[in-house]
Order: structure tokens, then C-alpha cells, then sequence
């Protein structure tokens, strides 16, 4: 058994798929991954059938001999239970294995991940088949963990999950009546008279603009029952080895699955990075700091990323160069303790053909993209021991919460434009063009140590959790909450008396109403008082950030400030000269009410002024895009600084002297830097001092 981090390894390698080709092929990967610097697999994702050519009788002997392979060549590898792609003899012999879409279509055999979730046959053989595999393997000196079958997140609608749902709802809500009253079935005649009268909410009612409430019971129910699944074969391997980590990949569509319920099952957060080509830097960075909040704050791996082009993708861009580095150190940069790529070698056919690899079809070795991972793999290699586990400290949190981004995407109304995770990217870029550390929380996490704590949208929450983010205010938190906060409690009942419901008070005002602007249309932000605290002014002026006038867009509140101060109207439209941007002082903290959508230079302004009042700042002034983040080990901190800016940037170092860890050169004072250029700056923990 080993545990691939004993030794404080970046894990450097990924999927790899030897069933597709022959043992002369396999023989020369094996010293290929050699030269790059490969340490460990991911394999068999796929191979159910090559394990498993009939039920019940299984073939392993061509696995040995590849582990027995990898193990000769010094190579870890995480093995994969092959059960996100079911066999052809199980959809034979067991139509019901796979899913019914939403549109009741029962899928046929041909694809992956079109297993029903519920099927008590699917896991059946699965569990079957994690029991197999960790008696044969859970014992090999290679085995670095389990990854159990492949990004979850799909859905099933067929009548083995309906009556599971069932069932889920007569224990959620117990009677009848209780489900008919929490979930309002009055409206359009939606009522119950019998358990065996649910209906799973698909095109088949309603064309999937079906009861919101039921819409967010499903998406719960499917979380639960893809953890079910997980855990169907997660228990099998961990109790035979308990030692070693068992989790899945997820997929970089996030909406689907709560990521935060599966993570409570998982030993750590594996995600697979896929970032489009478009995509600013800040968008991957986001991310990786929601994977790091996931387990409140531990390192992660990233289980996949392209080497290359993503053949998915609708122009198949090839990686510029510097590329490949540039993301991997984000990730390392952000929290994960992996850089693992899909894939290591490209597939001779099928759909994934064309997509990125360490190997081509070229097989050669003299290529940018193998020259770039073989540069990034003996880097990797020495940077062992360095930062792996090592932890990030922010002073500022972004709430998010899969319950609230589904509701909150489930109504109708009252903009189509609504996407919860461009708006936590609107609000988190702010922190980010200032390159202060950022902490995505949950809704049950521990608010104190935070000095501020951004809200976006939090449309659906309880009491408690009010009182929790009033207490924050109180002892001296600042809080930001914008337009869609407080409107509905966890059954998506809209709350009485005015929103932002359990905040009302924290904020000191009500809405009254909510105009939703066309997708080109503006409305203007005209500041009327000062959003610095007490220590505002005597920061250094922080008036000067401000500009008189900002433009906003998509939603527009129209509410009373009965307590809040009032720091900014709106410009424009019959609401012209009401409130837009209030501040509600309140113990020792403050509560600041964003009515609409302000446009980015406006957030600026914001984070200057909340860093002038808290105190918290960058590590290092830099000018251009430039990425600067820290992890802490063992009272050492590296510091990574990273060039997205296509024009160069500058950091400035100060009067220290650092040493870059990737070049061991000595830097001190300004340091100019290239496009896709990184540092990794060693330094004594003096950190912190007070985290950033
Ligand atoms: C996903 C899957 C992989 C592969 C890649 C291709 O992340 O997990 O099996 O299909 O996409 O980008
Ligand atoms: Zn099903």
C-alpha cells in the first residue's frame, strides 16, 4: 500500500487507456513517461468489459501484468472502477440499467454515464466489481487510492427512481398533507392524494417548467442518490483498505450534483479543469478556490486537465505555448497537490480522437506539448516536499450554496439572464484584480474568522443562517449582499414581509420591487455618501477611489432604507434619485446592500476601500495581470506569482530578498515579467502575521 503523498509528491501523470493498444505501444509509454516525468496513472475508467466480458466472469490477468509493468517502471496509479460505462450484456439482459432521460426516453445501450442511479442491479454488479478489485489490488505497493468511476452528474427519470423519490419525500416531509402544504401543490392543482402519485419533474409535465419546489426536491434527491452509488462501492474499497483515499472526478460542470454533500463522503476533492479557451484566468481561479473550499479548505487534486485541445470544444484550440504550465501552477497555486491530464495517450479512434495528449498519434517526443510536460514534470519533481498540503488563508469569503444556485435558477422570472456562477465570478474578480485570497464558504461554515463576507444572490435561506451572518456583522464583519437575497426558505416558499427576509434588519431596509433590465440595457449608480468605515479616511483618503458615477445593469431593487445609510441612487429611470448602495452600521460591523449589479470598476473602488478599512492587501504591489497566492507548510510559505497578462506585467518584491524556487535565482525589488512567466518565491514563515 502507499499512500502517494507520504512523501510529499505532486502527483504528475493521468488517464492512460492500454487496452486500446498493444504491448509494444505500452512498453515504449512506459519510457516515455519516464523522460516526462510521469509518477502516476489513472486507469482502467472504461473497461468494464475487458474486466468483466460476461456477468459473473471476470478477466484480470491483462490488468496484472500492466500494474506489474507500472510497478517495475517506478509508477504509481490510481485505480478506477470501471463502472461509469456499463458492459452491452448488462443493457441486454437488464434494460432497466439504463436511465430515462427527461424526456422519458429510455436510453439504449452505446454510451457512458447512461446508467440509472437507483437501478438496484447497476449496483449490484458495480459493488461486485469494487469488491474484486480491492481483494485483487488493495495490497499492490503502486495502489496511490481509488477513483471511483467517472464525473458524476447525470440524471435518471424512470419509475425505479420515481418510486425511490417517492419514498425520499414521505421521509422528507412524512405526511401527505406536509408535502401538499411545504411544497404549495394548491397552485395549478398540483395536489397529492397518494404517495404513489409522484411524479418525477420532467418534459413529460408541464415541458420541465414543472413545480420549482419538486424541480429543487429532485435535485436534491438525484445528489443523494448519486452519493448512494458512490458510497455502493467507496465502503466495499475502503474497508478494504482503509488507509488509502477514495473519491471520484468531478466534472467542471458543477450545477448538477452539490458538490458539498458528495464531498462529505469523499477523503478529498478530485475535479477535472477544463477551462474554455476564451475564459479569463479569474474564471479557473474561482474554481480552484471553490474545490478548496469544498473540504473547508484542504488541498485537492485535479484528477484531469488537457494537455492540448479539448476535441469538445466547437474550435479545437491548441495550447499556446507556456500554457500548459500557466494552469497547471494556477491549480498548484490556488490548492491542489495534482497536475493530472487527460490524457496520456491519444486515442487511435473514437470520439475523443482529436482530443490533447501527452503522446499524439505522432508518437514523437520532440513535440511542444511533450517538450512542455517534460519541463513541467522535472519542475514538479523538484518542487517535491515543498508545498503539497500546505495550506492558503484568506480573510474574505464568498458564500455558495448548490441549494440556493438551483432555486434560484429553477423560477421563472424574474430575469432570464440569471447565472449564479458568472455572478459569483462578477463579485469574486473584484478580489482577484487585487489579488486577495478568497475562501468560498458554506452556509454552515464557521464565519468568524473572516473580516469581510460576500453574499451574491443568497435568494434561498433559513433564520438561522440570518441570525449567523447578523452575529458576523455585530462583532465586526463586514457583509456585502446584492439584489435576489432572502426571498425563500429551503422549500422555496417565498418569505412574508418584504426581502431580503432574515436580513432585513441586518441590512436596515426592505424591497419593494424588482425591474429586470434588457440584456443591453444600463442604469447608474450616483454616490451620495461614503462607503468607508471608521478607519476610511485616516487609510490614506480613500475618497479618492471613488469615482461620482458607475453604470449597473441586469436587475434594479427599488427599496426603503429605513435604517441604512444611503451611499449611492440610482441615476435613471422613475426610480431615478431612490436608493442603490446602502450601508446599515450595526454593533461593531457593517452591512452593505448592493440593489443592482454594478459594473466592475465600481466593485474596484469597493475592495479598495474595504482593504484600506481591514487592512487586508496583496502580498506584493504588481502591475498587469498578475496572479500572486501563497500556500504554507511547515511554517514555510511559497509564494506563486503568475503572468496572465499578454502585454507582461511587474511584481514589486520590496527590500526582501526571495529565492524563485523554479530557478533559483535571488529576486529582490521590482521584477519584470513575461507573459505565462512564473515564480515561485520561497520564503520563512513570517506569514502571517495576519493572513491576506
Ligand atoms: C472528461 C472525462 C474524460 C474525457 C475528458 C475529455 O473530463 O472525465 O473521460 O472524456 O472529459 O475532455
Ligand atoms: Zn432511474
Amino acid at each position: 500500500m502507499h499512500d502517494a503523498f507520504s512523501d510529499g509528491n505532486i502527483l504528475f501523470g493521468g488517464d492512460y487507456n492500454p487496452d486500446q493498444w498493444d504491448k509494444e505501444t505500452v512498453k515504449r509509454d512506459m519510457e516515455l513517461f519516464k523522460e516526462a516525468g510521469v509518477n502516476t496513472l489513472t486507469l482502467p475508467v472504461f473497461s468494464w468489459t475487458r474486466l468483466e466480458p460476461e456477468e459473473g466472469r471476470y478477466e484480470f490477468e491483462w490488468l496484472d501484468e500492466l500494474l506489474d509493468l507500472f510497478e517495475e517502471n517506478g509508477l504509481h496509479y490510481f485505480l478506477a472502477t470501471p463502472t461509469a460505462a456499463v458492459p452491452a450484456w448488462m443493457v441486454r439482459k437488464y434494460p432497466e440499467t439504463a436511465l430515462v432521460d427527461i424526456s422519458g426516453r429510455r436510453k439504449t445501450f452505446g454510451s457512458r454515464t447512461l446508467f440509472c442511479l437507483n437501478s438496484e442491479k447497476y449496483r449490484e454488479r458495480a459493488a461486485e466489481m469494487a469488491e474484486r478489485l480491492v481483494d485483487r489490488y488493495g495490497q499492490r505497493k503502486g495502489l496511490a487510492g481509488w477513483h471511483v468511476a467517472n464525473e458524476y452528474g447525470h440524471y435518471c427519470y424512470c419509475g425505479e427512481c420515481r418510486g425511490k423519490f417517492a419514498q425520499w419525500l414521505k421521509e422528507r416531509y412524512g405526511t401527505l398533507s406536509e408535502l401538499n402544504r411545504r411544497l404549495n401543490t394548491a397552485f395549478w392543482n398540483r395536489t397529492y392524494t397518494g404517495f404513489d402519485e409522484i411524479t418525477v419533474p420532467s418534459e413529460l409535465n408541464d415541458d420541465n417548467v414543472c413545480n420549482p419546489a419538486l424541480k429543487l426536491c429532485y435535485q436534491r434527491f438525484m445528489t443523494d442518490s448519486t452519493i448512494g452509488c458512490f458510497l455502493n462501492e467507496a465502503r466495499i474499497l475502503k474497508k478494504g483498505t482503509p488507509e488509502l483515499s477514495v473519491f471520484t472526478n468531478m466534472s467542471s460542470n458543477l450545477k448538477s450534483l452539490d458538490q458539498n454533500r458528495l464531498l462529505e463522503h469523499m477523503d478529498v476533492a478530485g475535479w477535472d479543469n477544463y477551462p474554455d479557451p476564451d475564459a479569463p484566468m479569474s474564471f479557473s481561479a474561482m474554481e480552484h478556490d471553490i474545490m478548496r473550499g469544498l473540504r473547508d479548505g484542504q488541498s485537492y487534486y485535479v484528477m484531469e486537465q488537457s494537455p492540448n485541445q479539448q476535441n469538445w470544444q466547437p474550435y479545437n484550440k491548441v495550447k499556446r505555448p507556456g500554457q500548459i504550465r500557466e494552469l497547471a501552477y494556477q491549480g498548484l497555486a490556488h490548492g491542489a497537490d495534482s497536475s493530472m491530464y487527460f490524457q496520456m495517450r491519444q486515442s487511435v479512434s473514437g470520439v475523443e480522437k482529436f482530443h490533447g495528449a501527452l503522446i499524439a498519434h505522432n508518437g514523437r517526443t520532440d513535440t511542444k506539448v511533450f517538450k512542455e510536460m517534460k519541463q513541467l514534470g522535472a519542475e514538479l519533481k523538484r518542487l517535491s516536499g515543498v508545498f503539497v498540503k500546505g495550506e492558503t488563508k484568506a480573510r474574505a469569503g464568498i458564500l455558495m450554496d448548490w441549494e440556493n444556485w438551483w432555486a434560484l435558477e429553477n423560477n421563472s422570472g424574474p430575469s432570464r439572464d440569471i447565472d449564479y456562477l458568472k455572478e459569483l465570478h462578477h463579485y469574486y474578480s473584484a478580489f482577484y484584480r487585487q489579488n486577495l485570497q478568497v475562501d468560498f464558504i458554506k452556509v454552515t461554515s464557521e464565519l468568524s474568522g473572516y473580516r469581510v463576507i460576500l453574499a451574491p444572490l443568497l435568494y434561498m435561506m433559513t433564520g438561522e443562517l440570518g441570525e449567523r451572518l447578523e452575529t458576523f456583522v455585530r462583532d465586526g464583519g463586514i457583509l456585502i449582499s446584492t439584489y435576489l437575497t432572502g426571498y425563500a426558505d429551503p422549500d422555496d416558499r417565498c418569505i412574508y414581509g418584504a426581502y431580503p427576509g432574515p436580513l432585513r434588519e441586518t441590512f436596515g431596509i426592505w424591497v419593494e420591487e424588482t425591474d429586470a433590465l434588457f440584456e443591453d440595457e444600463k442604469n447608474r449608480i450616483c454616490m451620495t455618501g461614503r462607503l468607508s468605515g471608521e478607519n476610511g479616511g485616516a487609510a490614506g483618503g480613500t475618497e479618492a477611489i471613488w469615482r461620482k458615477e458607475y453604470s449597473c445593469d441586469f436587475l434594479c431593487d427599488r427599496i426603503h432604507a429605513d435604517k441604512a445609510e444611503i451611499l449611492a441612487v440610482y441615476g435613471d429611470d422613475f426610480y431615478k434619485g431612490e436608493p442603490c448602495v446602502t450601508m446599515n452600521r450595526l454593533g461593531k460591523g457593517r452591512a452593505i446592500y448592493l440593489a443592482s449589479r454594478p459594473e466592475a470598476a465600481f466593485l474596484d473602488a469597493l475592495v479598495l476601500s474595504l482593504m484600506a478599512d481591514t487592512g487586508m492587501r496583496p502580498l506584493f504591489p504588481s502591475e498587469g495581470e498578475v496572479e500572486i497566492t501563497s500556500r504554507v507548510k511547515n511554517g514555510k510559505e511559497s509564494i506563486f506569482i503568475i503572468c496572465h497578462d499578454p502585454h507582461g506585467g511587474s511584481v514589486d518584491l520590496g527590500g526582501q530578498s526571495y529565492t524563485d524556487m523554479l530557478t533559483g535565482r535571488i529576486l529582490q525589488g521590482k521584477t519584470e515579467l513575461s507573459h505565462r512567466e512564473v515564480l515561485i518565491l520561497s520564503k520563512e514563515q513570517t506569514f502571517s502575521e495576519e493572513p491576506r
